[in-house]
């Protein structure tokens, strides 16, 4: 069967997505703020009614989010809307402005989506998914081995090598022990960009103790199936653990001598603002361990390996090989998942700015930015929880060279962004409903691998469709 997929089709069905699994979106208490004030005159469900229609995604008024901030801050008086400037905060305002978001998410579940099977039909490209490897076990991270096969990990704790046939290879001995709890488990995989000379190859998982988990990264040599050399090259202070089993971030990312690596808040927002912990940052050290004496928090931190902070619980990491630039995706609350471009030493804002609310429909914040605070360069409000992105290589997708593909888990799409001097310019789902889509990579030949879940999960591949 073959898909049509146009932009503006795509964005419904990217609102679908978010709405598809199951999620707060249209519930919890800023329903009730939204019932109270609002549906007497634009309909329970924002159809419309004395008021116009605000689950359309067609704005007369107000086509940003501020300026929709400012028709419930001030009204429209002239055409019979008051302002609510006087009996809610700022903060609810807005986490209304977010509900407006659902609303028009709700609206659009029923449209139909495209099917998984197939040969894609995309803007610029066609493409067919291949199935590689089913793994009854839930795998989290892949890379690419020089002889063929693939490495994986499984978020129960195994690392093992898949074969080009798709077979599964018996776990590798003696990896090192996890914590598996919530997101917590055996996390992301990498090959030294030297592997061929040094054979290092990089884990990156939830460590325990008596206090709970944290995010803990190692490098090791696989000899005859076993893990051995082990140097372990970060491992937060044993106080610093935390019992939350959520935001282990964990992905890894080289350039040059340096390697990076990701720790999600743990739970705990306002750490991702506290130089003292290592959780809600972006670290990067050298690839044996060493912190760089260029680190921008050397001297100002018990952790000198943070290179960023403020970020909730970044997925995914990339270093473009065109521009240099560094892009990380990472979960939001309800709304605001973001995909920021990494600098070194900035504040990303969580939990101080967010384009989302509370899960519950509690509002967190009415600021968006602030000064000193780096902000997204995109945002999915709803979010589609993002997780896993790679980079299009030119060899083998000409048409998509250099652009971001975004994966996400509830919304289960993945997602193709261009980004051009610095702002996005296009955005498309390429993939639909095929499951959630936990890891994106590139293989050294060029092509884009997935990690779908479902009952376990399937590696795959996007292969470019000749036919005519
Ligand atoms: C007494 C009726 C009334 C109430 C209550 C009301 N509105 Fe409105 N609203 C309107 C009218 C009328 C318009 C202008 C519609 C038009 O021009 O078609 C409007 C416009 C808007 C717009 C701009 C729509 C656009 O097309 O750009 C937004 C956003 C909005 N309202 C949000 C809200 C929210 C959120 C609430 C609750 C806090 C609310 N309104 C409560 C009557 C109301």
């Amino acid at each position: 069967m073959k898909i049509r997929t146009s932009i503006q089709l795509v964005n419904l069905i990217l609102l679908t997505a978010s709405v598809s699994a199951q999620s707060n979106i249209g519930r919890g208490r800023i329903q009730g703020l939204y019932q109270k004030h609002c549906a007497v005159c634009h309909g329970a469900k924002g159809e419309g009614g004395l008021g116009g229609e605000v689950n359309q995604g067609k704005w007369q008024h107000a086509k940003t989010d501020d300026q929709r901030a400012q028709v419930i801050r001030n009204g429209l008086p002239d055409l019979g809307m008051q302002g609510f400037g006087e009996i809610l905060s700022e903060k609810e305002i807005r986490a209304l402005v977010i509900y407006l978001h659902e609303l028009e998410a709700l609206a659009n579940k029923e449209r139909p989506r495209p099917d998984a099977q197939g040969v894609h039909q995309t803007e610029h490209l066609a493409y067919r998914m291949e199935l590689v490897a089913r793994n009854p076990k839930r795998m989290w991270g892949v890379t690419f081995m020089p002889d063929g096969r693939y490495l994986a990990t499984e978020i129960d704790g195994n690392v093992r090598f898949i074969s080009p046939d798709g077979s599964l290879e018996p776990p590798i001995e003696n990896i090192p022990a996890i914590r598996r709890r919530g997101q917590g488990g055996m996390l992301d995989v990498a090959l030294d960009p030297e592997y061929e000379q040094n054979g290092w190859v990089y884990l990156v998982f939830s460590h325990g103790n008596s206090n709970g988990a944290m995010t803990s990264f190692v490098r090791g040599k696989i000899v005859e199936n076993r893990w051995t050399d082990e140097q372990v090259l970060f491992r937060a202070n044993a106080k610093d653990y935390r019992g939350a089993g959520t935001h282990f971030g964990s992905r890894i990312e080289f350039q040059d001598e340096y390697v990076f690596f990701t720790i999600g808040d743990r739970g705990a927002q306002q750490q991702a603002q506290s130089l003292k912990v290592p959780n809600g940052k972006v670290h990067r050290i050298h690839r044996d361990g060493r912190i760089p004496k260029d680190n921008p928090f050397v001297g100002k931190s018990p952790y000198p390996s943070i290179w960023t902070y403020g970020n909730r619980n970044p997925q995914a990491l990339v270093l473009h090989p065109d521009t240099g630039v560094l892009w990380s995706t990472e979960h939001g609350p309800r709304g605001g998942d973001e995909l920021n471009r990494i600098q070194k030493g900035k504040n990303y804002g969580w939990p101080k700015v967010t384009f989302g609310m509370n899960y519950n429909g509690t509002p967190i914040t009415e600021h968006t930015s602030r000064p000193g605070m780096e902000p997204p360069v995109w945002h999915w409000t709803p979010s589609i929880a993002v997780c896993g992105m790679s980079v299009a290589d030119g060899r083998v997708y000409p048409e998509w060279k250099g652009d971001l593909l975004v994966g996400g888990l509830r919304s289960q799409v993945l997602e193709r962004i261009r980004i051009e001097e610095g702002t996005l310019t296009e955005r498309e789902v390429v993939l639909q409903g095929a499951g959630r889509v936990r890891d994106v990579k590139t293989s050294p030949s060029g092509t884009l691998y997935l990690i779908l879940e479902d009952n376990g999960s399937r590696l795959v591949r996007l292969n470019p469709d000749t036919t005519p």
